[in-house]
């Protein structure tokens, strides 16, 4: 009865260790183990075994079951390990490509305005997004409660303490610090409480520029600006002087280039006027000359300022301001 038992044991742990798949291992389970397997017929004639011999036998059959049992486990773990691994790795999926990141259409044009700038001399100026009443109004020769503050209304943060409505408040930061010649370009984010719709936002983008010197005349500024529009939108590019007021320049204008894409015939684009208004510009005031200290029977200058938005919108013909700022990636990545 040993012997058999011991046989039976050798050929159940063959069976276990050869079983490659768990379909096959419970196969051998059933042989061996199961409720009508060769180990329960053994057990059944345990009882032929003679008394004296049987807590032998019996030692011996616990043992081997315990054993195989024990075999049984760690084979069915073995197996079913790698089919989890297997099931993870799916080697037929396609990889997972890196997302690059890109520029955002607003820094590019920001980025393109300023280096055109650059190249006529121009050097960058920043300044404050938080201002005093004094630099967002006053020293730019707003007289109080004027109209013109109207469509600059902001956001103020205590009575004499603002989010600056125009970049223009850093022509007079600039003047105080240095003595002329001033040549300089403020790019900037700014803040207006207009309501929000395809064209408008509570928060922007202005470039600024702002020339002092002796001398200075509107013919520069003329010039300054046509060399501008024909870098942005082309040889063909003319501009258009139309009078405007500005507190802070006298005289004052708006400018306006021929649209680049119907070349001033008339087009969506332009709603068919043939011309892209883009910004305000001026003879620097001799008042704000003279809120900073400078002479000014001895200096002249010119300032301009314009929305960045508006720039990107027409180069890149999108309709609605609000995709700039929607973090929407499918916009984002058309770029
Ligand atoms: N700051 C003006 C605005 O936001 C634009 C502007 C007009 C700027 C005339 C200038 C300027 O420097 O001379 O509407």
């Amino acid at each position: 009865m040993i012997n058999q038992l011991l046989q039976l044991e050798s050929e159940a742990r063959e069976a276990f260790t050869r079983a490659t798949s768990e379909a096959q291992l419970e196969q051998v389970r059933v042989t061996f183990l199961g409720r009508n397997g060769r180990l329960r017929e053994l057990q059944q004639r345990l009882k032929e075994v003679p008394p004296e011999d049987r807590p032998a036998v019996g030692k011996e059959f616990n043992r081997i079951k315990q054993a195989l049992e024990k075999l049984l486990k760690e084979r069915q773990e073995a197996l079913a390990a790698p089919r989890e691994v297997v099931r993870r790795l799916d080697v037929t999926m396609p990889g997972r490509a890196p997302r690059i990141g890109k520029q955002h259409p607003l820094s590019s044009t920001m980025e393109e305005l300023i280096e055109i700038f650059l190249g006529l001399g121009f050097t960058v100026a920043e300044g404050p997004e938080v201002e005093t009443y004094y630099y967002g109004f006053e020293a730019l020769n707003y007289p109080p409660d004027h109209p013109a503050m109207d469509e600059q209304m902001t956001f103020y943060i205590g009575d004499d303490i603002l989010l600056r409505s125009q970049t223009s408040t850093v022509q007079i930061r600039v003047m105080e610090k240095t003595r002329p010649p001033v040549r300089i370009i403020v790019p900037g984010r700014c803040y207006r409480r207009d309501t929000v719709d395809a064209t408008h936002c509570h928060t922007f983008h202005q470039l600024e520029g702002l020339l002092v010197d002796e001398g200075i005349t509107f013919a520069d500024l003329k010039g300054t600006l046509q060399c501008f529009g024909k870098e942005l939108f082309g040889e063909e590019c003319r501009t258009r002087f139309r009078p405007d007021f500005f507190p802070f320049t006298e005289p004052s204008a708006e400018f306006a280039f021929s649209c680049f894409f119907c070349q001033g015939a008339g087009c969506r684009v332009c709603s068919n006027s043939g011309w892209l208004e883009i910004g305000g510009c001026g003879m620097v005031d001799p008042n704000v000359l003279e809120n900073v200290g400078y002479d000014s029977e001895k200096y002249t200058g010119w300032a301009f300022g314009f929305g960045v938005e508006r720039i990107a919108m027409l180069r890149h013909g999108i309709d609605d301001i609000r995709l700039f700022y929607s973090g929407d990636m499918r916009f984002l990545e058309q770029f």
